[in-house]
């Protein structure tokens, strides 16, 4: 089951319970004005400034509140904000010295061993190019383990992006909640869930969509009573 809502994450994080989530599994912006390199990916990427700055430290106090295990990808970028953990995950891009960095990091909240996963990044443009710092699912899949997650689990993305979180954690059984506030981002992420949900292998009936809009009250209660998401995902009150 997944819900793909449009709007700020901050006030959709608001309307959930304490430890609602099994995990968040994200990647916020870093502030480094990644939409505007030309490095990154196709120059028909649409540029929205989503990247001149990163987030203020209430979404952090947010999904800390929200989430029993946490996956920060750029956590180099948000130390100001994260406590020092032992368990992070590094993806070596395989490439070295090249423009862009050989690798980036990843917080989580697990203290045990951090783990290495090789990823070129020429590998990843076979998944497509949806987003400037789009994320393989290899990376994702990695983060889902090292969280130790199962079937039936929710994992929130409050910066869902092309919605490379979703994607993965739909082929491995687990329920996904996204937000992304960008409406061209919105699109791309629901038209590429909605095609990777209609491989045969994710073809199942668990996985309905419900989709809520953050500026609509009325798709808002429906995702939160309409009883399509995990107990510990529903019954959440939302505060305007
Ligand atoms: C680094 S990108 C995520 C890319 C994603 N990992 C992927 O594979 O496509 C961060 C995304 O967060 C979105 N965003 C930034 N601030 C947001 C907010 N307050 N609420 C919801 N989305 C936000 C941006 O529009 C951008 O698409």
């Amino acid at each position: 089951m997944y819900s793909l809502n449009i709007g700020d994450s901050l006030e959709f994080m608001k309307s959930l319970k304490d430890g609602s989530v099994s995990a968040t599994i994200t990647d916020p912006p870093y502030g480094i004005g990644a939409d505007a390199n030309p490095i990154r990916g196709k120059s028909t990427h649409h540029k929205t400034n989503w990247d001149v700055a990163i987030p203020k430290s209430e979404y952090f106090s947010e999904i800390f509140r929200v989430s029993k295990k946490i996956c920060i990808w750029g956590g180099n970028y948000f130390t100001e904000y994260l406590p020092p953990r032992m368990g992070w995950i590094v993806w070596d891009k395989g490439q070295r010295e090249f423009s862009l960095a050989d690798f980036e990091l990843c917080w989580t909240s697990e203290n045990k061993a951090g783990r290495i996963v090789n990823h070129p990044r020429s590998k990843s443009l076979a998944e497509g190019n949806f987003h400037p710092t789009q994320k393989p699912l290899k990376l994702i899949y990695k983060c889902i383990q090292f969280l130790g997650l199962k079937e039936g689990d929710t994992v929130l993305d409050p910066f869902m992006g092309s919605a490379s979180t979703g994607i993965a954690c739909l082929k491995m059984n687990i329920n996904f909640i996204g937000v992304e506030r960008d409406p061209i981002y919105f699109e791309i992420a629901k038209k590429r869930v909605e095609q990777a949900v209609l491989q045969p292998s994710l073809l199942t009936p668990a996985n309905t969509a419900c989709s809520g809009r953050l500026d609509s009250s009325a798709s808002q209660r429906s995702f939160i009573t309409d009883g399509e998401l995990p107990s510990k995902a529903r019954g959440a009150t939302r505060r305007r």
